[in-house]
C-alpha cells in the first residue's frame, strides 16, 4: 500500500467531504478544472469500479472535453499505469470508466445509460440548459453518487446558479467561490493575461477573472436571460441572410469600431444572429471583411448605413466587388428608438444567437430606453438592428414610422 499526496488549494477543502452536490464558481484560472480532475482520479483509486461521466452542455468533439486534462493529471500524479486511456474513454481500476459527453445530444431515453454512474462532473456549467439539468439530476441516482459543477457565473437566471446559489439550494450542497487569488498554482502566463485584460477590457474583467455576473445596465432593453434562453448551437436552413454594416466615422487610432453582423431569417420565420465580425480599421478593411462574410454565408445583400456619405460607402464596396447587392439605410431617429422594435422581437422569443457573441451581447445589455450606457458607441448593436429591420419589415413598420427611413435598394447592374 502506498500513499498518494495531492496538494490542494485550501479554498477547496470543504469539497473533500462527501456531498451529493458540489459546486465551484469563480473566474478564469481559479483551479476549478484541475481540482475536479484530481477528485475524479482520487475517487477512481479509492473506490475501484468507479464510473464517472464528464459532461458539458455542448461537446462537439473530445477536444472540448476534460479528457486531455485528466490524462495529464494521471501523468503528473504518477498513476497513469493504473489506467488505460482509449480514444474516447479512460478505463479506471477495477473495471470502472470515465467517459465524456455533451448533454445536448441526450434524450430522456438515452440519458438512462448514465444511471449506473457514481459521479457526473459538469464543466462550464453556466451554459447548462434547464432541460439538461433536469435530465441529469434524477439520472445520477446510485447510492453515494455525486454531482459536481464548475462554472463562471453569467447571470442569476442560469439554471446552475438558480440551483446552487438560489434561495433554496439542495440540502447538504457544498458550494465554494474560488478565484485566481485563491489558486496557489496560478501560473505566470495567466497572471500576464489577467493584467492585460484588466487594462484593455475593464467592462468584462470582473466577469472573466473575478467570477462576477456579466455586466448589464439597469433598464436594459435586452436581457442576458433572454439571450441565453434562446441561444442555439446551430442555425436551421435560412430564407435570407444579410450582412449589415454600421461603418464608423473615421479610422483614427481611438475611433469606433465598424459594426458588421450577419443576420438571418430562418425557414421557421425566426431571426438568427449568425456572426459578429466587427472590426476597427480603414474603409477598405471593413468593406473586405463585409464581403468575405457575405461570401462565407452566401448572403443575399449587404445592408449599410449611409449617414456618413452614401457615395463613398457604395464606392468602397463596389470597387472590391462590382455588382454586389447593397441595401442602403439612413438613420433618422435615435439608436435606441430604432433598437426597440428589434428588442421586442427578442422579448417574443423570435431571435436566437447561433453561438455566443460576447462583445455584441455586452453592448445589447447596455442599451436602455434612455440610450447606450456603455463606453463608446454601440456599433455592433446598430449593425444588428439594421439587419433585423431589413429582415422583419412588418415588425418595424408596426412599431415605428418606418417611412421616416429613406431606404432604397441599390444594384448598379440591375
Ligand atoms: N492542482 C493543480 N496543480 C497544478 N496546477 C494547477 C492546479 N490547479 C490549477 N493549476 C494551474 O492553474 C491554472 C488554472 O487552473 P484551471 O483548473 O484550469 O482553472 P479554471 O478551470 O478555474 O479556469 C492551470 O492552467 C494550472 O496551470
Ligand atoms: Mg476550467
Amino acid at each position: 500500500m502506498s500513499t498518494l499526496r495531492i496538494e490542494t488549494a485550501p479554498v477547496f477543502a470543504p469539497l473533500l467531504a462527501a456531498a451529493r452536490y458540489k459546486g465551484i464558481h469563480g473566474g478564469r484560472g481559479s483551479g476549478k478544472s484541475h481540482f475536479f480532475a484530481e477528485c475524479a482520479i482520487e475517487r477512481c483509486l479509492l473506490a475501484p469500479g468507479t464510473r464517472i461521466v464528464c459532461v458539458r452542455e455542448i461537446q462537439k468533439s473530445l477536444k472540448d472535453s476534460v479528457k486531455r486534462l485528466i490524462e495529464d493529471k494521471l501523468e503528473a500524479l504518477g498513476v497513469k499505469q493504473l489506467f488505460v486511456v482509449h480514444s474516447d474513454r479512460i478505463k479506471t481500476p477495477g473495471d470502472g470508466l470515465i467517459i465524456f459527453q455533451g448533454l445536448q445530444d441526450h434524450t430522456a431515453e438515452s440519458i438512462k445509460s448514465l444511471e449506473g454512474f457514481d459521479v457526473a462532473w459538469v464543466e462550464e456549467a453556466q451554459t447548462l440548459s434547464a432541460r439538461s439539468l433536469e435530465l441529469l439530476r434524477p439520472t445520477i441516482r446510485k447510492a453515494g453518487s455525486e454531482l459536481w459543477f464548475g462554472w463562471n457565473p453569467r447571470s442569476k437566471s442560469d439554471p446552475v446558479d438558480q440551483l446552487l446559489r438560489g434561495l433554496t439550494p439542495p440540502p447538504g450542497a457544498i458550494v465554494v467561490e474560488a478565484n485566481s487569488n485563491t489558486n496557489p498554482f496560478f501560473p505566470r502566463e495567466l497572471e500576464e493575461e489577467r493584467r492585460f485584460d484588466r487594462q484593455t477590457n475593464p467592462d468584462r474583467y470582473a466577469h472573466i477573472w473575478l467570477g462576477a455576473y456579466e455586466p448589464s445596465a439597469v433598464g436594459a432593453i435586452w436581457t442576458r436571460q433572454n439571450l441565453h434562453e434562446n441561444r442555439s448551437a446551430k442555425a436551421p436552413s435560412m430564407e435570407r441572410i444579410v450582412i449589415s454594416v454600421d461603418p464608423a466615422v473615421s479610422n483614427q487610432a481611438h475611433s469606433d469600431e465598424h459594426g458588421i453582423v450577419a443576420c438571418g431569417l430562418g425557414a421557421d420565420q425566426r431571426g438568427y444572429v449568425i456572426d459578429d465580425v466587427s472590426l476597427k480599421g480603414s474603409p477598405r478593411q471593413w468593406a473586405e471583411r463585409a464581403i468575405a462574410t457575405y461570401d462565407r454565408y452566401n448572403a443575399d445583400a449587404i445592408v449599410i448605413e449611409i449617414n456618413q456619405g452614401g457615395d463613398m460607402v457604395r464606392h468602397t464596396l463596389t470597387s472590391i466587388r462590382p455588382g454586389i447587392r447593397i441595401i442602403e439605410v439612413r438613420a433618422t431617429r435615435g439608436k435606441h428608438v430604432r433598437a426597440e422594435p428589434i428588442s421586442a422581437l427578442y422579448a417574443l422569443g423570435r431571435v436566437s444567437h447561433v453561438g455566443t457573441f460576447a462583445e455584441l451581447e455586452d453592448q445589447m445589455c447596455k442599451m436602455t430606453a434612455a440610450g447606450f450606457e456603455g463606453e463608446g458607441s454601440p456599433d455592433r448593436v446598430d449593425a444588428l438592428v439594421w439587419g433585423f429591420t431589413e429582415l422583419f419589415p412588418a415588425m418595424t413598420m408596426i412599431n415605428s414610422d418606418a417611412q421616416a427611413e429613406i431606404r432604397h435598394d441599390f444594384d448598379p447592374y440591375a
